[in-house]
């Protein structure tokens, strides 16, 4: 069958890795796609938000499944665009419709489903325009530190944390009156702050059945020792040692399950990924936040574990069949290593060459911020690709990773060197 990947990040490189490997396949797109999905599969010059060219696309190409790396198009409905024209319902779109992507998209949609559901999350009110001035009362009735989340998509910048109760008060009217978001911080929630460590959980649902894939840790800070501004993410690792049995029993029970069954209580048909965002505090899941969609970088060390073949596991979500897919997990350490432009996440320069000295690396180089100029390969984002690599453990993993690195070579090539590090410290019954 035909296949078309929407993206053009790490993730979307390594979905069309994983799809390329499959028995089903026939022919692999990716639209916009990059020079790493440009030398596995066709890369398609179309904007991710124009539903209307990319349905005429994938029907012009007997495409089956629409896999959507990223959250914008699910959250502005492409799955709906597809289910709701009789010429296209037949190619099935991997990603929730606009109801479902709320879980993303709406910060207070998804605080809401979680009350409804009983899924534990930190305690919460939202404000908007009318009752900003609440706010302070609010926070004065909080513990410091305040957080302060924009209801809707803001790039991964809407979520404030401070210790200083004025600056939470001027954070929540900038959003509300000063509309610093736009119409992403019409609504603002405030919410208590977890204190725990972070880690990311998915599943692929068909909105009855789901499988768990493997958890992961991401680092999303700039500097080492977690320090300096937020990023879309700079390594991960998978698996996470601090997830033992005891805790995932916990996170299937109070969380993954509450949440198959709130969709469909609240008759919310899903079919795609869901990413659960989640804080252990005292050995307890705490859901921080939901995504419609895999996670990037996480993608890069979840999907090298997967045995199995993904697109069966889509075949399955378009057929109803997905309970009867098994799910085959390697229990190797898969590590990422992201290599950013020189100034990311503030300005940086694009369109420096990429060269690689050892071509017998032992990793697997996920491109992200690349682009093809005839036969070279050049940088063309903030991130620019990730190196993951397997190993018996963590460190054997990332020896690989940091190996191949050296072999990389551009203008300001930037990387964390101390991905893992917090995790050489947890003791795995925390
Ligand atoms: P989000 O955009 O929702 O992923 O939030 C960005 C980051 O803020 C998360 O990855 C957490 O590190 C942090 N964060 C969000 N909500 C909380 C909370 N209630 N308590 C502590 N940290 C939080
Ligand atoms: N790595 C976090 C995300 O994809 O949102």
């Amino acid at each position: 069958m035909n296949v078309l990947i929407l993206g053009s990040g790490g993730r979307e490189h390594a979905i069309a890795w994983k799809v390329a490997q499959s028995s089903i396949l026939t022919k692999l797109y990716v639209a916009p796609g990059n020079a790493g999905t440009a030398a596995i599969a066709e890369n398609v010059a179309l904007d991710v938000m124009d539903f209307k060219a990319v349905a005429q696309f994938a029907l012009d190409n007997d495409i089956k499944i629409v896999v959507v790396g990223p959250e914008a198009p699910l959250v502005e409905g492409i799955a709906d665009y597809f289910e709701s024209d009789d010429s296209l319902s037949h190619i099935c779109v991997i990603g929730p419709n606009k109801v479902g992507a709320q879980l993303e998209g709406s910060k207070e949609f998804a605080k809401e489903f979680m009350r409804r559901h009983q899924i534990p999350t930190a305690r919460y009110k939202s404000f908007t325009r009318e009752n900003a001035k609440d706010a302070r009362a609010f926070l004065e009735g909080m513990k410091a530190p305040y957080v302060i989340k924009a209801d809707g998509l803001a790039a991964g910048k809407g979520v404030i944390i401070t210790e200083d109760i004025e600056e939470a008060v001027t954070t929540v009217n900038n959003m509300l009156v000063d509309k610093v978001f736009g119409d992403a911080g019409s609504t603002v929630v405030i919410e208590e702050f977890l204190k725990g460590i972070e880690v990311s959980m998915f599943v692929i649902t068909d909105g009855r059945s789901y499988k768990i894939l493997p958890e992961a840790k991401d680092y999303k800070r700039i500097g080492e020792g977690d320090t300096g501004p937020n990023t879309g993410g700079m390594g991960a690792i998978s698996p996470v040692p601090f997830v033992n049995p005891e805790f995932m029993e916990k996170v299937k029970n109070h969380v993954i399950i509450p949440t198959i069954k709130g969709l469909n209580a609240d008759d919310i048909s899903y079919k795609g990924f869901i990413f659960f965002g989640l804080m252990k505090v005292q050995g307890d899941p705490y859901v921080i936040e939901y995504n419609c969609r895999l996670g990037d970088p996480e993608t890069e060390v979840i999907l090298p574990r997967i045995k199995s073949d993904l697109l069966h596991f889509f075949e399955g979500i378009a057929t109803d069949t997905l309970s009867e897919c098994d799910l085959e997990i390697d229990d190797r350490t898969a590590t990422t290593v992201i290599l950013a432009s020189g100034g990311y996440p503030a300005s940086y320069e694009k369109g420096k060459a990429i060269t690689m000295s050892n071509e017998k690396n032992k990793s697997i180089v996920y491109h992200a911020g690349t682009k093809l100029d005839g036969d070279k390969v050049l940088t063309n984002g903030g991130r620019v690709m990730a190196v993951t690599s397997m190993g018996a453990d963590m460190e054997e993993a990332l020896e690989k990773s940091y190996a191949t690195i050296d072999a990389v070579q551009f203008d300001g090539k930037y990387f964390r060197k101390d991905i893992g590090f917090d995790l050489r410290k947890v003791q795995t019954t925390k």
